[in-house]
């Protein structure tokens, strides 16, 4: 079947479609059908199974006789290691783990927070709640202490994992002040944490609360996998929306599990035993669909890589990792290339390995730029698929199906809707638009399974944020069009959140701790291109009258609040002090023509414009920290 059958099928029958898919899942009980719908426009998929994350990922291969197989390779090019473990080992190592918790008592439904940069340990210790049923959220280690105090008041844990450091370019960063920072900051209070130390950085232990990851399973008797629920929450992943308060997305165990393995074959294309790569970060929705869960559940390698595509120690670090590893399909972001392209823009350091192994290369998290993919493209010499999703879907929204049918690429669109996704273009009305109009991009319910049931504890935000809009969709916050071809081109966010180096980030975030500064009056923070990065913070400062300090001291200790509040990854550099901010007269800031006037682009005087001189005073401000050039 090529991928229209396959398509039009997951549509016309879902239920046969996703039962199908389910066969390849070890289930402790089948369930007796896929699709609940009871409870609509909340669905849930497969809710009656009984079924064990871990399990699937780890032991169920280890019976079948792949124990000796290499489940995950450690390449870590910033502390100059690099290690592998088996699924046997995988299986001891995630017992003990998940043993030693389990007599700390944590148990099904525990929340468990993980605090831990690119090592093995880290999916370890992502398995190990899994094995019990606990539910763990991942935090990035470049969010900073309040970022981690919110998570931790949001989704109260019982314990803590996390390492004693990351590692960065030039620089290890301590996550001990950083975790202690954050259960300061935060009114619930972990029961105990395990620290993970690294050689690197040996951080003190707290006497009372503080355990070292390996003490604390000594003598301690190894964990059998808990069964649990098709409803379960696996586990909760933050990210950005519009306010400061992060999203707490849940994924349900059996959905999880089934579409990631469906994923694996059909969207990259690998099969069992084959080595599969994705260079994010464990912290994001890339790394636990594919660095931890998609090639475990589907028995692949996966590389754990603790490094950077550039300066760790070259441009040359992904093609090293690719021809040593035989890595066959390879994921990462475009700015990764972009970083690349920067430093070896003829691609002189590929000759200088064989990549012959690789297949594809797959490219998400924010919009591949088409200078972007045809470099990658003629540099590597294999097809370049980008693909559109969201942390909320966890997996493809729209992709190109090589492991079905490989499509033509139209360079610039993610290609086509994955199946299960009824993917539509609706106008303000929630009317569908003509093709090659722009519009919201939604999708029909029911979502397939793998996407977010809701939000934690927070259902009314999630019917809010993602139902109310269009009756029957739901609205993926991004807008575009699609194609006489059915082909998906995704072209800008419709709300507040920016892309900056294919991480998430909320403005208003940015803007909420602005304001917290004594000397602000009222800010705004807006997304500007940039080369690298594809999109870059840039803040406007109203200062509070009768506030008479050299502007650059205040914008400094902005910058410096931002770093310090939500963390490094922000990428927050750029302040300006401005009398005023533009706005209709209704009050709302015109964000969007600030930006035109920052990347250099023509706009259209908005009718409602309060004063149009502030557009003057906005681009002499821009102009004046190196923006707004033609
Ligand atoms: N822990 C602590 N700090 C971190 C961190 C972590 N896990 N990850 C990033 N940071 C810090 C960086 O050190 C940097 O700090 P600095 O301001 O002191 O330089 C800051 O956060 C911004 O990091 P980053 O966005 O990674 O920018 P960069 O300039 O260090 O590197 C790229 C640019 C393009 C090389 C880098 O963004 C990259 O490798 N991107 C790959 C894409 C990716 O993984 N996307 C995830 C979604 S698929
Ligand atoms: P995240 O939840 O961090 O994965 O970010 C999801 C958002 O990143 C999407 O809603 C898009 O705005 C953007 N995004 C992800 N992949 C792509 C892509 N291939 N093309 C364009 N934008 C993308």
């Amino acid at each position: 079947m090529g991928y229209k059958e396959v398509y039009d099928r997951s549509l016309a029958d879902p239920e046969g479609f996703w039962m199908e898919a389910a066969e390849a899942i070890d289930w402790v009980r089948k369930p007796s059908r896929a699709l609940f719908a009871g409870n609509a426009p909340l669905y849930e998929w497969f809710k009656d199974g009984q079924v064990n994350t871990c399990w699937n990922a780890v032991d169920r291969h280890v019976v079948a006789g792949h124990g000796d197989r290499i489940a995950i390779i450690h390449d870590s090019p910033v502390t100059g290691s690099q290690q592998k473990i088996t699924y046997a080992e995988l299986q001891t190592r995630v017992a003990s783990l998940a043993g030693a918790l389990r007599a700390r008592g944590v148990a099904k439904g525990d929340r468990v927070i993980i605090y831990m940069p690119m090592v093995p340990e880290a999916l370890e210790a992502m398995l190990a709640c899994a094995r019990l049923g606990a539910v763990h959220s991942v935090v990035f280690g470049g969010f900073a202490a309040h970022e981690l105090a919110v998570r931790i008041d949001d989704c109260t844990p019982k314990c803590i994992i996390a390492g004693s450091c990351g590692i960065e370019p030039g620089r290890v960063v301590q996550y001990k002040p950083l975790l202690d920072g954050a259960i300061e900051q935060a009114a619930h209070k972990p029961e105990f944490c395990v620290i993970f130390q690294r050689e690197q950085e040996v951080a003190k232990l707290t006497g009372g609360r503080d355990l070292d990851w390996h003490d604390f399973q000594r003598g301690v008797d190894p964990a059998d996998c808990v069964p649990v629920s098709g409803d379960h929450p696996a586990y909760i992943l933050y990210t950005s929306g519009t306010t400061g308060a992060p999203k707490g997305v849940v994924r349900a165990t059996a959905g999880h599990l089934v579409a990631l393995n469906w994923s694996m074959k059909n969207i990259y294309n690998v099969n069992p035993g084959e080595v599969f790569w994705a260079a994010s970060d464990v912290g994001w929705v890339v790394g636990h669909s594919y660095i931890c869960y998609g090639p475990l559940i589907h028995g692949n390698t996966t590389v754990v890589f603790e490094g950077k595509p550039v300066g760790t120690p070259d441009a040359g670090t992904f093609w090293r990792v690719i021809s040593e590893h035989g890595v066959r399909s390879f994921f990462t972001a475009p700015t990764a290339f972009r970083a690349i392209k920067r430093d070896d823009p003829k691609g002189e350091l590929i000759k200088n390995h064989d990549i012959s192994c690789l297949r594809a290369l797959y490219l998400a998290g924010e919009r591949a730029d088409p200078d972007t993919i045809e470099w990658a493209q003629n540099v590597m010499g294999v097809p370049v698929y980008d693909h559109w999703w969201q942390t909320e879907t966890g997996w493809t929204i729209a992709g190109n199906p090589a492991g079905i049918e490989a499509l033509p690429v139209k360079i610039g669109s993610p290609t086509v809707a994955m199946p299960g996704y009824d993917v539509r273009i609706l106008d303000e009305g929630g009317h569908e638009v003509a093709p090659g109009t722009l519009g919201a991009i939604a999708v029909r319910l029911p979502l397939p399974p793998g996407t977010l049931p809701g939000l934690w504890q927070a259902e009314e935000r999630f019917r809010k944020s993602y139902l109310n809009t269009f009756s029957g969709y739901y609205e993926t916050g991004d807008a575009g069009m699609k194609d006489e071809d059915g082909y998906l081109w995704i072209m800008a966010r419709t709300d507040d959140v920016i892309n900056v180096a294919g991480h998430r980030l909320s403005t208003g975030a940015m803007e909420e701790v602005l304001a917290g500064h004594p000397d602000v009056a009222e800010c705004a923070v807006i997304g500007v291109s940039d080369a690298l990065k594809g999109q870059a913070p840039v803040g406007f400062l109203c200062l509070t009258r009768g506030v008479d300090r050299p502007h650059d001291e205040i914008t400094r200790e902005c910058v410096a609040r931002v770093r310090d509040q939500i963390g490094p990854v922000a990428a927050f550099k750029l302040a300006v002090v401005v009398d005023r901010l533009p706005k209709t007269r209704s009050g709302k800031i015109l964000r969007a023509i600030m930006v035109r006037i920052a990347d250099g682009q023509d706009y259209k005087m908005p009718a409602t414009i309060d004063d149009p001189a502030i557009l003057d005073e906005i681009r002499t401000a821009l102009q004046s920290i190196g923006l707004a050039r033609n």
